[in-house]
């Protein structure tokens, strides 16, 4: 379960959040595994008030090279300085903001893992692309940048998040037979380049609140959530994180 600040967040609420979150993760069981990807500014932060607890912390993009003259960008290895686990690349607000391609995406799940952190690669189908036909077509083009440029063995080491674009911010999740579908079918794409396909976590991202959580969490293929505004809510985002406790094995 992952939580996704976005462009949230200041040092004194952070505190706050990132105290209460870290105190009732430790209670949670069935092997949740609980994640903040915060703006880069805070990852001090988040190390200091995370790090003897069980929450890990994560960025929400990171640079396609390693160092040089790349102003404003931020390298995987700087963010290894700061004990991060997790980075989110080929969000859609990233794909659609910074036109990032594809080839890009991959590139940076490359570079994560190079620096030993675990990407989330995010997917997903716009509004438009599912109403002119099925979203698969999309998915398995973002999807195959990303998977064709991996061994088998990094591809077990990754972390998908399907988040259709509709459902991101707008208070209207895909409905969970909706979402198994599409998880299903990610599914099919990692069992076709030999990594076990059970181990990638495919989580859902796009509204997930505590009301919807539990029905989500529950589909076969749903192995967590990656969470945007509820994750800003303590009380929600445990919420959340108990749904998910109560229906994956
Ligand atoms: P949301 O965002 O939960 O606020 O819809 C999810 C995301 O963009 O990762």
């Amino acid at each position: 379960m992952v939580g996704n600040w976005k462009m949230h967040g200041r040092i004194k609420e952070n505190a706050a959040l990132l105290t209460e979150v870290a105190a009732w993760a430790s209670a949670l069981q069935n092997d949740v595994h609980v994640g903040v990807c915060v703006p880069c500014p805070y990852l001090a932060q988040s190390q200091a008030l995370l790090s003897e607890s069980v929450v890990r912390w994560g960025i929400q993009d990171v640079s396609a090279h390693t160092h040089g003259a790349y102003t404003g960008e931020v390298a995987a290895e700087m963010a290894a300085d700061f004990g991060v686990t997790y980075v989110i690349v080929g969000h859609s607000e990233r794909r659609a903001y910074h036109r990032e391609s594809p080839e890009l995406v991959a590139e940076k799940a490359r570079r994560a893992l190079d620096a030993r952190l675990t990407p989330i690669v995010c997917v997903g189908e716009t509004l438009e692309q599912r109403e002119l036909g099925s979203p698969e077509r999309v998915i398995a083009e973002q999807l195959d940048a990303v998977l064709d440029a991996m061994t088998a063995e990094q591809v077990a080491s990754i972390v998908i998040a399907y988040e259709p674009v509709w459902a991101i911010g707008t208070g209207k999740s895909a409905t969970a037979e909706q979402a198994q579908d599409v998880h299903a079918f990610v599914r099919s794409k990692l069992a076709k380049t030999g990594a076990a396909a059970d181990v990638v976590p495919v989580l859902y991202g796009g509204s997930v609140k505590p009301e919807n959580a539990q029905e989500l969490f529950a589909q076969q293929d749903i192995d967590g959530g990656l969470i945007g505004g509820a994750s800003l809510k303590s009380k929600d985002f445990l919420a959340i994180c108990q749904a998910a406790q109560t229906v994956l094995q």
